[in-house]
């Protein structure tokens, strides 16, 4: 996808398509709105209103441009640079989808919306809609003539449009659709060592480093929970390290750990399987940090940053661990495994342990941990879990400039902190259902080095969309990306 500048006056504008996003209070006469005659007219005869979520295509038989897509944005109070990121994308997927190559869209008078010193620039919201609208997971379905719908947009132009802060916008897009491209293979297309080819593949071309440990190497670690997990499985289970270093000096150290299970069958503790179904998505965190990985080494931050992935697939077999097992992390600790389900916190452990031995400024991970949290937010906005304020207000205050929704959820509680206790482990795996998000955040708390700011972030829901919607496809979301991208750029 091209984003260009436009310099022409809207009437002598020869492309496909323009896109007008409207509030409600647009749609009355405004003398400097683009198309404002036709604007006021189609108000007038209430055929589009500006009302949220409605939208209206117009051809045009004269002139120069073909279709005018009108899409309403809603009440100007209510819209935000995160509303217009939305509908823009559902804009500019429609009008690729009704074959128009080329779209133009203004975005002037839309300008208090982005009026804010801290918020995104309309430019850079521009080049994070036009790149993650087009994607669709489809590369397994045959292309029928009649039936399939080819995405015609190839190039947005903008009045007065900032190409930097644009390019900017693509890039944090492209380090998503990367996430989700990877996150929507199925667990027959991407084991664990699969996993690590990726990654090594992506690494290669990023100038990044990626050094894989196998199950020989890992049991030389002594890294007996993500070994454990995988044990079940035919797939052995990795540890993926990704490494970017800036050409200058490093300001910080960031470690970002991401839950890489391939595929979560439950294990011996079987899920029912309307509950197994997307669970090729358990390994969306793993791809999250990929995607940020290679924004960071797009955008050339100055930051060191670590990747480290847990990569095991969960499967029933007689080689699998076992509910009553208990395995040594590798910091020590004994875990007693209550349930087998629990798998995403054990192959952390381990990889939590590793990122704490870098002695980073800051640890992120990013995990589908557990379904609790779904329970508790929707699946639309995700857990943020953290002991650090300035952390998780830096982390939120990314979130809000990407659209990604997030919500501080608690990391302590010394009542749940009880149901730890095990018997005849330093802890137990799993715990009662009630708080059974914030029980998994202190879990993982046992096994990062305490003087460390770290922030958990459970995407689990989050992470596979059930319709389209905004910015999403069907599917993985690679949600997460951009705020940790965004953070890393700060
Ligand atoms: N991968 C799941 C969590 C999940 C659920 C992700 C729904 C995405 C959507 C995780 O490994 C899991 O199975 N968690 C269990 C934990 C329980 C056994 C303590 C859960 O949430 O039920
Ligand atoms: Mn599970
Ligand atoms: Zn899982």
């Amino acid at each position: 996808m091209e984003i260009k500048t436009y310099d022409g006056s809207m009437g002598e504008w020869q492309g496909d398509a323009a896109l007008l996003l409207l509030r409600e209070e647009d749609c009355g006469a405004l003398s400097d709105l683009p198309y404002a005659e036709t604007v006021r007219q189609l108000a007038e005869r209430q055929d589009f209103k500006g009302r949220k979520g409605s939208s209206l295509r117009v051809p045009v038989f004269e002139g120069g441009v073909k279709n005018l897509y009108l899409v309403g944005l809603g009440k100007a109070e209510a819209c935000s640079a995160a509303s217009v990121r939305d509908t823009l994308a559902w804009g500019l997927r429609m009008a690729g989808r009704q074959h128009n190559g080329s779209v133009l869209v203004p975005m002037a008078h839309l300008k208090d919306v982005f009026n804010t010193d801290s918020g995104p620039s309309a430019s850079a919201v521009l080049g994070e809609a036009a790149g993650l609208c087009g994607y669709v997971f489809d590369k397994y379905k045959e292309k029928k003539e009649g039936e399939y719908t080819p995405f015609a947009l190839k190039e947005v132009f903008a009045p007065g449009l900032m190409p930097e802060e644009a390019r900017r916008g693509q890039t944090f897009a492209a380090a998503q659709v990367a996430a989700r491209a990877l996150a929507n293979e199925p667990g027959c297309s991407v084991s664990p060592a699969g996993l690590a080819e990726h990654a090594g593949a992506m690494a290669n071309e990023r100038g990044l480093t990626c050094e894989v440990w196998d199950e020989e190497r890992l049991k030389q670690e002594r890294m007996g929970a993500l070994l454990a997990v995988g044990s079940g499985s035919a797939n052995p289970p990795r540890l993926i390290h990704l490494t970017y270093k800036p050409k200058g000096t490093a300001k910080r150290k960031i470690v970002l750990v991401g839950k890489g299970i391939t595929f979560d069958s439950g294990g011996l503790d079987i899920k029912p399987s309307n509950f197994m179904t997307t669970m090729k998505g358990d390994k969306s965190g793993a791809c999250a940090v990929m995607g940020v990985l290679r924004g960071t080494a797009e955008l050339g931050l100055d930051v060191e940053v670590h990747g480290l992935l847990a990569a095991a697939e969960n499967m029933p077999s007689g080689s699998s661990y076992r509910p009553d097992d208990i395995v040594r992390a590798r910091n020590g600790k004994t875990i007693e495994i209550e349930n087998t389900d629990a798998e995403g916190r054990l192959v952390l452990a381990d990889a939590l342990c590793l990122a704490s031995e870098l002695k980073p400024d800051a640890i992120i991970d990013l995990a589908t941990l557990t379904g609790a949290c779904a329970v508790a937010l929707g699946k639309w906005r995700a857990g943020l879990f953290s002991r650090d304020d300035a952390l998780a207000d830096a982390l939120l205050a990314a979130s809000r400039r990407r659209g990604e929704a997030f919500w501080r959820m608690p990391a302590e509680d010394e009542h749940i902190e009880e149901t730890l206790k095990s018997p005849f482990a330093d802890m137990v795996n799993s715990g009662p259902r009630y708080g059974g998000a914030i029980f998994a955040a202190i879990f993982l708390s046992r096994f990062v080095e305490k003087d460390i700011p770290w922030a958990h972030l459970d995407i689990a829901g989050v992470d596979f969309m059930d319709k389209e919607w905004g910015v999403y496809s069907k599917g993985a979301s690679g949600f997460g990306v951009r705020t940790c991208l965004d953070y890393l750029a700060q």
